[in-house]
This record gives structure tokens, sequence and C-alpha cells, in this order.
């Protein structure tokens, strides 16, 4: 048991998911849950750098700390947790604050991204973002962080940030590794397949929700983005169809060449066809579970009550090792 290694990793609760967060990073948690000690969090303190509306924000966290249930992540085996229940985060991340250079975090692209989305709101949480994210994966020593394609650049902050500080106060942190799956990693839009799908993306057509019902999912597939050759074949020259047969193998766990043979010398009416059965399948149950902990709210506050408690004690401990390295006077009190 004990030399497990540890795995990190969140969501924010900024909005509905979309199946790209299910994809790139939730259904690989789900397999990784035997073998490793997994912690994972709902980042709410994340979620506040951009504008939410408090209500919003509250049914949000619990409907993530709810998929995660209904995806498969089993409370006994992961440590479940909301992220502003361990003050740890936001302490830790203080201090990382100080070790961060400026240039490095004007290089995010994500932030370059959403501050040209949302110039009303350029708040310093918004550009130290990767720094908070640095502290949530280096607080609880985690060998591994499982993440989507989009959070590589964030993940490279964090290793490197563990490395200046071994290096200027003696080893203390581990230094994370990403575990980024070589397909499926970066789910497309379903309108523009040069993008990713995002949540915050302006045309719902371009994304699938975890919560969409049947007749939205089966329209979306239906509205999305294809080309003029015909043939079903995982090609660069046909990315709309190349998104289409990830999403399809991801759900089903054919391998692509298999469902190009499926559907050699048929359209893409069929293709769409059975793939947004496929979707909407595979959600259902999922859609179930979460109606069902969102009505039973008890069970939700049960589970995150505990993990922040496990989250809790693993944090302290690190921030109580940091502090005294960094000359920090130990509480007598
Ligand atoms: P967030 O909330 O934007 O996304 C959650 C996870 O979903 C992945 N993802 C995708 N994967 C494939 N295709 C897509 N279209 C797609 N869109 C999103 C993301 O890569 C991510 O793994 N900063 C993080 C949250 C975070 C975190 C952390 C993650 C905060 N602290 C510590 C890991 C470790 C974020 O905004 O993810």
């Amino acid at each position: 048991m004990e030399d497990k290694k540890t795995i990190f990793s969140g969501v924010q609760p900024s909005g509905a998911l979309t199946i790209g967060n299910y994809l790139g990073a939730i259904k690989n948690w789900v397999q990784l849950q035997e073998e490793y000690d997994c912690y994972y969090c709902v980042v709410d303190m994340h979620a506040i750098t951009v504008p939410q509306e408090p209500k919003d924000l509250r049914k949000n966290t619990l409907e993530i700390l709810a998929l995660y249930l209904a995806c498969g992540l089993d409370p006994e085996k992961n440590t479940l947790f909301i992220q502003s229940h361990v003050s740890a985060h936001a302490e830790l991340g203080w201090v990382l604050n100080t070790m961060t250079y400026m240039g490095q975090l004007n290089r995010m692209t994500q932030y370059k991204e959403k501050s040209q989305k949302s110039e009303q709101n350029l708040n310093a949480g918004l550009f130290t973002y990767p720094v908070l994210m640095a502290a949530d994966i280096l607080l609880y020593d985690a060998d591994v962080v499982p993440v989507g394609e989009d959070q590589k650049q964030h993940l490279e902050l964090a290793r490197d940030l563990a490395e200046r500080f071994n290096n200027r106060y003696s080893e203390t942190f581990t230094v994370p590794e990403p575990f980024i799956s070589e397909f499926g990693a970066k789910i497309m839009s379903l309108q523009e397949p040069g993008k990713k799908m995002s949540k915050s993306d302006e045309d719902p057509n371009a994304y699938i929700l975890l919560l969409d019902d049947e007749a939205t999912i089966k329209r979306k597939i239906k509205r999305a983005v294809t080309d003029s050759l015909g043939v079903v074949k995982y090609s660069d020259e046909q990315p709309g169809i190349k998104n289409l047969l990830t999403i399809y193998s991801k759900f089903t766990g054919e391998k692509i060449e298999e469902i190009e043979r499926k559907y050699d010398g048929k359209g893409y009416g069929d293709f769409k066809e059975d793939l947004a059965c496929i979707v909407a399948d595979g959600l259902k149950p999922i859609r179930e579970k979460v109606n069902y902990y969102m009505s039973n709210k008890s069970e939700l506050e049960a589970i995150y009550a505990e993990g922040a408690r496990k989250a809790e004690r693993k944090a302290a401990k690190m921030l109580r090792k940091v502090y005294k390295k960094i000359g920090f006077i130990p509480k007598s009190f």
C-alpha cells in the first residue's frame, strides 16, 4: 500500500463539462484508481479567476463532484475533495508566487487566450493561476498528473518550480510527470475542428456537454462539420471526421482501423447516426447518476468532508516542511 505512487488532478467548476473533459481527463482517472493513491480535486479557487455567480459556483462545484462519482471514481479508493476546503493550497500558492518569474507567466498560452477574451476582468489571479495549480500538485507529492494536452505548459511550470525550490532549499518536492494519453488528449470543436472543444465556446453546437440530453447530442453530432471527401478515414486532411473517429473510439474502445473498416463504402450519414447513439448511450448512465447525487446532497457532503480531512492531513504536513525550510518561525500554539 505504502509504495503506491501518488496522482493529483482537478477540474474547474466553471460551467458544465464537455466530452473533452471526460475523454481527455476523467475517463483516464478511472483506470488509474487501482494502481495509484489518487487525489482528485474540484478546483473552485481556480474557477473564480473569471467572474462566477455564487449560486452557480456552488451548484457547479457539487455537480463536478457528482460527475467524478458518476464516471466511476470510488470515494473509498480516491481522495475526492474541494480545493477551498484545504487552505494549504492558497498558502503554498503564495510561497511559490514569490519564486515564479513574470516572464514565465507571460508565456502561458492559456493566459494569453483567456485575457484576450475577457479584457474587462484582467485580474492578477488569472495571471498567477498556473502557480496555484503548481501548489495543488506539489502539496501532495504527486508523481503523476493526468491531464489533457492543453495543461502541458502549466505542468512544466510545476516541474520547474519544484526543481527551483529543491535547488534553493534542499530536496522537498517530488517533480511531477504529466500523464497525457497518446490518443484523444485533445478533443476538437465539432464546428471548427482546428480548435479545442471548450465549454466556453460561444457556439453550443461546438461541444457536447456530459449532461446534454439525447436529442441535443444527436442534433449536435448530425451538425458536426465534416468534408466533401465522403470516406470515413482517420486523416489530417479530414480533421472533422478524424475528431469524430477519435470520439467513437474513445467511447467504444474499438481501434480506429476497425471502425474505418466498418464504415468502408458507407457515407457520413450512417457513421454519424451510429456515433450519436454511442455517445447518447454512453452518457445516459452518467447523467442519471449525477441527477441522483444532486438530489441526495448529503451523500456528496459526507464524501467531500472525508476527502478534505484526508487531503488536509497530507497538505498540512508538506506546508509545515516548506515553511520551516524558508525560515518561517514554527507555530508554538
Ligand atoms: P479544466 O477544468 O479546464 O479541464 C479539466 C481537464 O479536462 C481536460 N480537457 C480536455 N481534454 C481533451 N480535450 C479537450 N477538448 C479538453 N478540454 C479540457 C483538461 O486538460 C483537464 O485535464 N487548470 C486545470 C485544472 C487544475 C488542475 C490542477 C489540473 C487546477 N489545478 C492540478 C491538474 C492538476 C483546468 O483548467 O482544467
